[in-house]
This record gives C-alpha cells, structure tokens and sequence, in this order.
C-alpha cells in the first residue's frame, strides 16, 4: 500500500486520490513513477491547471494502461514513436511518458529516444522550474525530488536551464519562445547566460511549426503585461523571424530637429494599456497592429514635420497577410482585427469635428457590434506623457461615447440596415439587378447617415422617388 503521507504541493481532494490511484497502478506493476513539469510548478505557484505529467522509469504507455483499469477503463491515447499516452479524467488531462535520456538531431524537433533516469529526464527538460517531480512510490511518497534548486528559483522568479542553455535550446528551439511565454507570464527574469544563447541561436527557431510559434507568440499577447515578452522577443533576435512588420516600427527618425514617437514601444504600450481593461485576444492584436502602416506611409513635410497619411488604411491591408503567415484565423478575428486598424483614427478625428451627428452616426454604422472595442482601442492608444493632454483626450472620447449612445437611442443606427431595400428599389422600378439599384440604395443611405432625411421608411421611400425622378425613373405601379 502506498504510504499517505501528505504531497508536497496543494492539490484537491480529487487531485490527491487521482494520484494516489496512479501511484497504486505503478506500484503493481514496479514502475516508480513521478509528477513532474508544469503541474508541480503551476500548483507551488497556486495557479490553476488541469495538466498533469507523469514520468516513469519503464514503459509510460504500458503505466497508463494500467491507470485507466483503474478509472472506469476510460481510452488510452499513445504514440508509440514517442513513447507517450494520455488519459483524460474528469476535468483532468494527465500525460504520461517513460524517463527519457534523449539526444535529438540538428535539424528537426524528433529526438532519439533512449530511455533514462529519473534524473537524466529532469536534466534534458526545459527550465529548472518545470524539473520539479514529486515522488508518487511508496517509500517517499509526497517528496519534492528537486536536483537543480528549481524550487529556489521558482521563489526568486528565474528563468534558468538545467544544461549549458545553449544545449537546452539547440535541442529545441521551441524552448527559446517557452522561455520569454514563461517571463511574460509569470513575470520571472531569464538568466542573462540564457538570453544570450536565446540571441545566438535566435534562427533555429525557423525549424519551429508555425502553430507551434503563434500558440506561444499568443500566449504571451494574453499574458498581463504583454510588453515584458514582446520587448525580450525583439531583444533576443525571434521577433525579427516571427513578426518583422513589428522591427520596421522600431526607432527614431530625426530631420530639421524633428523627431517622431518610436513606434514600437509605442504599440507596446498600447498593448499593455488595452490589456488592462480586456482579456480577449482578438483585441489585444488589433493594439499590436493598429500602427503598423505607419513605417511604409512615413513621410517628412518641410516645415511640418512627420506625416504618416493613410496607415490606418495600409495597415487594415496589411493584416490578412500578417494573419495568414502567422496562420491565425482568417475568418471572424482577422476581419475584427483588420476592421479596428482601419477605424482607429475615426474616433479622434470625430472630436476634431466638433462631434456632428452626422459623423457619430457614419462611426456608428461602420463600426456596428465592434464600437465598444474601437473605443477601448482609441482610450489604450492615448500614451502622451503630458497629463493635460492625456486628460483632454479623455474626456473627448469620454464625450464621443456619450454621443455614441444618444444617437444609437435616437436612431438605431448599430447593425441597422436602410429602411428601404435593393429588393424594393427593383420592384419599385421593375428594375433588374444593376448599378442603378446599388446607387439609389447608397443615396438613402448616404442621406440618412448625413441627417439629410430622418431614418424611417416614408422619409426614404419619398427621397427614392425624388432621386429617381430625376434619373427618369417612373414607379411600375
Ligand atoms: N517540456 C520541455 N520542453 C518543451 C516542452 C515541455 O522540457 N519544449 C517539459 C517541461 O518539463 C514541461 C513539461 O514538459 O513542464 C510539460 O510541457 P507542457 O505541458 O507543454 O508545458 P507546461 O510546462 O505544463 O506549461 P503550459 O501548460 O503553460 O504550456
């Protein structure tokens, strides 16, 4: 029987039986066997996680096997080339795999695998901080096996390899991304040895899947300071591989004693700033990417100073290719994105309108379900240092969301379609499909976005009439 002695980690009640039930079915059949990886890591840092990595020294796809007899029989997943099986539990996913001394090739992520001590397996793992087991077998049951202090620097939030870090990133270059995930998200600092073989071997991350890459690009946009890890990205040498539209911002120009903002740590800010107040992903890309027309619309006006014209447009262009190499969704998020870089100055250049209906109603249609976003966008790009400056915007988007609201009561323009259709104009007309009907359609449109006429059926039904008259057009009936 495996001795009760309480683990070393705070874990539930379900947790302590589930590993109670594995140590069991790795004591029949004489495996020690180990937690080890992020679960231990996650729980001393009382995260929450659901991922449990089981190691054993033997056969990991045979112990999980033997695990599932143990819970309902429930399907075993394993690959046999890597020699490991997963089990699914409840809400739990535990994984297993056998104590691995491993060697890979130089130019592909597939490791030769030769089997290990427990010790040699904690030796080839990433960071010091994710070589943590815990003893799951009867004499020791509960006990921290920590060789490689990672307990001490889990407490002093560093980042460190259990190898030369140039090994421990040669042998996976996905380590590299892991390392700078880990700083952003934890908020730990990586060993100066470790981010200087992260420079030096910055390339080999182009063996790397891109899903791999993006999923851990990803995972730091949603960390809660996302700079931490976009900033040591560009330091190491990996964003220049993975983003370089992101390098073109970078730094300033001076001409005639002019210089302009430094655009990276500009969208860097914004990033932090939009991630204070939103979670979603979706949004955060849009503040990474909502300037990134301006180094291909840079231009210096003499006497002026420096314009960047149209980069709201250029960007909203540039974002399906950038969504596409990154192969990020292309659908739903890639037009959200695309569509709050194209609208990002529209909200400023409404207060610079004295803030006429007319132009909150055109923001309003253009926008639609998307304004809240727009808006939090615009609020998270305000990072002037001039309080007074930063004040006024303030309270000129805060003006510009007050009007959004009264005319949205007014006219019902979020997600509003004219009161008059295409299907109607041709009936009207008995006209067939043609440019004509999308001319008419667009005047209404236009006329009731502008105030010209009121938003209701008969003022644009009257309007129509009028347009089409003097287009020679007769109603058939
Ligand atoms: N690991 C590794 N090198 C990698 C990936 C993983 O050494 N490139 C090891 C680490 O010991 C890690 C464990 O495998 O803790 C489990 O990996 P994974 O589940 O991918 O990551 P976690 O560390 O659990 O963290 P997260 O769930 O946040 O990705």
């Amino acid at each position: 029987m495996i001795s009760k002695r309480p683990i070393d980690i705070p874990c539930t009640l379900q947790e302590r039986k589930v590993l109670e039930q594995i140590a069991l079915a790795a004591h029949e059949l004489g495996l020690p066997c180990y937690l080890i990886g992020g679960f231990v890591r996650d729980k001393l840092l009382n995260r929450r996680t659901k991922d449990m990595d089981v190691v054993c020294v033997g056969d990991g796809i045979a112990l999980a096997h033997k695990v599932a007899t143990h819970f309902d029989n429930v399907p075993v997943n394993f690959f046999k080339t890597y020699g490991t099986a997963q089990v699914k539990w409840n809400e739990l996913e535990i994984e297993f795999v056998g104590a691995r001394k491993e060697s890979y090739r130089q130019h592909s992520r597939n490791p030769e695998v030769v089997p290990g001590t427990l010790k040699d397996d904690q030796l080839r793992r990433d960071f010091t901080i994710n070589a943590l087991a815990i003893s799951l077998n009867e004499d020791d049951y509960g006990t921290l096996i920590d060789p490689f202090n990672g307990l001490a620097d889990l407490e002093a939030k560093i980042i460190r390899t259990p190898l030369e870090p140039a090994q421990t990133f040669i042998d996976d270059p996905l380590r590299m991304m892991r390392a700078i995930r880990f700083a952003s998200q934890l908020q730990f600092t990586i060993t100066d040895e470790a981010f200087r073989a992260i420079q030096d071997n910055a390339e080999r991350i182009k063996i790397i899947s891109q899903e791999r890459i993006s999923d851990e690009f990803n995972k730091i946009m949603l960390s809660a300071v996302p700079s931490v890890g976009l900033d040591l990205l560009y330091k190491a040498g990996l964003m220049k591989i993975i983003l370089p539209q992101m390098i073109d911002l970078v730094g300033v120009e001076m001409v005639e004693g002019k210089g302009h903002k430094d655009n990276f740590y500009h969208t860097l800010q914004v990033v932090d700033n939009i991630s204070r107040n939103t979670h979603d992903l979706w949004l955060r890309w849009a503040a990474l990417l909502h300037d990134i027309g301006k180094p291909a619309t840079k231009r210096f006006e003499q006497g002026h100073g420096w314009t960047f014209h149209g980069h709201d447009a250029v960007g909203g262009k540039m974002v399906p290719r950038i969504f596409a190499k990154m192969k990020l969704p292309q659908h739903e998020s890639m037009r959200l994105v695309k569509k709050l870089v194209e609208l990002h100055l529209r909200p400023i250049s409404v207060t610079k309108e004295n803030i006429t209906d007319s132009a909150i109603r055109r923001l309003l249609f253009d926008a639609g379900d998307d304004i809240e976003g727009l808006m939090m966008l615009c609020e998270a790009d305000i990072t002037s240092k001039n309080r007074v400056k930063v004040k006024r915007y303030l309270e000129n988007f805060e003006l510009v969301r007050q009007r959004l609201k009264e005319v949205e009561e007014s006219d019902r323009i979020r997600n509003w379609q004219p009161p008059v259709t295409g299907e109607m104009i041709m009936e009207t007309f008995g006209l067939k499909p043609s440019r004509v009907v999308g001319d008419l359609k667009n005047a209404i449109r236009e006329a009731i976005l502008d105030g010209v006429i009121p938003n209701t059926y008969e003022a644009a039904y009257a309007f129509l009439l009028e347009k089409a008259q003097a287009l020679d057009l007769t109603p058939v009936k």
